[in-house]
């Protein structure tokens, strides 16, 4: 670890540089670097691929900033080789890329789309060659549109399609792949695709939201049994966005407002994968959809022994109750004593401390036996200057949550590795090209890759 690129001040007492230092992590620890086939690939429509609801979401009017989409992206599909290669030069260890169903079943279900199997190969064998070990999530929110014009996740059929999916994908790359994640984000893609309608397919209210979490809790499962039964020496695991939740004052009203949010934002997904069930008691109304969408049976199918989970971090979240809010009565507000300088460009609050109470958070679950934090990084307004971009603040960024998945990690806490998001800047869903996350600059023009100073200081700090 190189002092002269310790930038955070507020934090420069935690670190020493004798501590703080790759090693400092043990040597089996995983240092990955993440990306998403929509986000990533561009070519929508190439060699047999089917359209994808973000296809079709962002092919619509008014949907993404600036009426952009990722038809082109980053050009994986053709560039895949120079993103590896930059990803091995970061010396990464890791690499984390998700499969687009439609690539592989363009209809959804039935005919297998050979060019589409043919690509992932290559993708998987250029990571092999190379070194880095690939790790797969089978959905990364990009649904067959087919399937969507069927009910998508609230279509209780989507459990069928989607094991019929994931045994084509596991009996494929069996010989290959070892790491799986089933699902991204269950809580992100049901409730911003079916509830609030902010990304595809555009879905709104309880009457999509509550069958779609049940069904995507369903699949969560249904893909881990799959996964095992093809490949018995996986190690498997799914991914859950999750925030440290504050009350906004020590007023009962506020902290019941944040259990709420606790069980709505981290609980949702991750206690019926431990066979815990649903949080009915802090969110009553799931019980319309218990009583209308779980048949007999589901309950004991709705758990698997996942080998670690994997656990996304971002930003702490306020709340307060709001009487206004339906089925909720709590809302998230930004504290008045948090300034500008303090967010990131996607207005999320920069809280290193929060990935620790998190992990410590979800760690207390009796049945998780690893964590990964496979997702965590940020967004600012990078410029050049001299040909160079000097993103001091995501290196800080980067600092200071990895100091706090140390102390975590020290803590005792089972913390097996860390992927950074994202290799290189990308396509953000409803935000389109805007927000820039990458640990590489890319000019959407050309092409063109530029490493930024986050990119050197993992190579640094990964090189040691
Ligand atoms: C996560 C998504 C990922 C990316 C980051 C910024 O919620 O999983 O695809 O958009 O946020």
């Amino acid at each position: 670890m190189q002092d002269n690129l310790i930038i955070n001040d507020a934090s420069e007492s935690e670190i020493q540089s004798d501590s703080f230092s790759k090693s400092a992590f043990g040597l089996d620890f995983i240092w990955g670097v993440g990306m998403a086939s929509f986000q990533n690939e561009g070519a929508w429509n190439l060699d047999g691929k089917g359209e994808s609801i973000w296809d079709k979401f962002s092919h619509k009017k008014h949907r993404i900033n600036d009426r952009q989409n990722a038809d082109v992206a980053c050009e994986f599909y053709h560039r895949f080789e120079e993103d590896i290669l930059l990803a091995k030069s970061l010396n990464f260890s890791t690499f984390r890329f998700s499969i687009s169903w439609s690539r592989i079943l363009p209809t959804g279900v039935g005919k297998v789309n050979m060019a589409g199997l043919e690509f992932y190969h290559h993708v998987i064998d250029c990571c092999l060659e190379n070194g880095l070990e690939p790790f797969v999530t089978l959905y990364h929110w990009d649904l067959p549109q087919v399937l969507e014009d069927l009910g998508g996740w609230t279509n209780r059929e989507i459990i069928h399609w989607f094991s019929e999916y994931c045994e084509v994908v596991t009996r494929e790359f069996s010989g290959k792949i070892k790491h799986w994640l089933v699902l991204n984000e269950p809580a992100g893609f049901v409730g911003l695709g079916y509830m609030t309608g902010y990304h595809a397919p555009g879905r709104m209210g309880m009457r999509n939201f509550l069958p779609a979490i049940h069904h995507a809790a369903m699949c969560q499962a249904e893909g881990g049994r799959v996964i095992r039964k093809n490949i018995p020496h996986a190690v498997i695991g799914t991914s859950f966005s999750c925030s440290f939740i504050e009350p906004f004052s020590q007023k009962t009203s506020d902290i019941k407002a944040a259990k709420k949010a606790d069980a709505l934002l981290n609980r949702l997904f991750l206690e019926p994968a431990l066979g815990m069930g649903y949080p009915i008691h802090e969110l009553p109304f799931l019980n319309k959809m218990v009583k209308k969408y779980v048949v007999e049976g589901d309950m004991e199918k709705l758990s698997f022994d996942f080998d670690f989970i994997g656990l996304q971090n971002y930003f702490n979240v306020v709340v307060k109750k709001a009487w206004w809010m339906p089925y909720l009565g709590a809302s998230e507000v930004r504290p008045p004593h948090r300034n500008v300088k303090e967010l990131t460009d996607m207005g999320w609050e920069i809280s290193p401390d929060g990935i620790y109470k998190i992990i410590n958070q979800i760690s207390q679950y009796q049945g998780i036996k690893q964590i990964i934090i496979t997702e965590n990084g940020a967004a600012f307004k990078d410029s050049f200057e001299n040909g160079n971009i000097n993103d001091i603040e995501r290196v800080a960024f980067y600092q200071s949550y990895l100091q706090q998945v140390l102390k975590a990690k020290n803590s005792g806490v089972k913390v097996k590795g860390y992927m950074a998001w994202t290799l290189t800047d990308n396509f953000e869903w409803t935000e389109g090209y805007k927000p820039k996350f990458g640990l590489i600059h890319v000019d959407f023009v050309t092409q063109k890759r530029t490493l930024k100073m986050s990119g050197k200081w993992f190579r640094e700090f990964l090189g040691e």
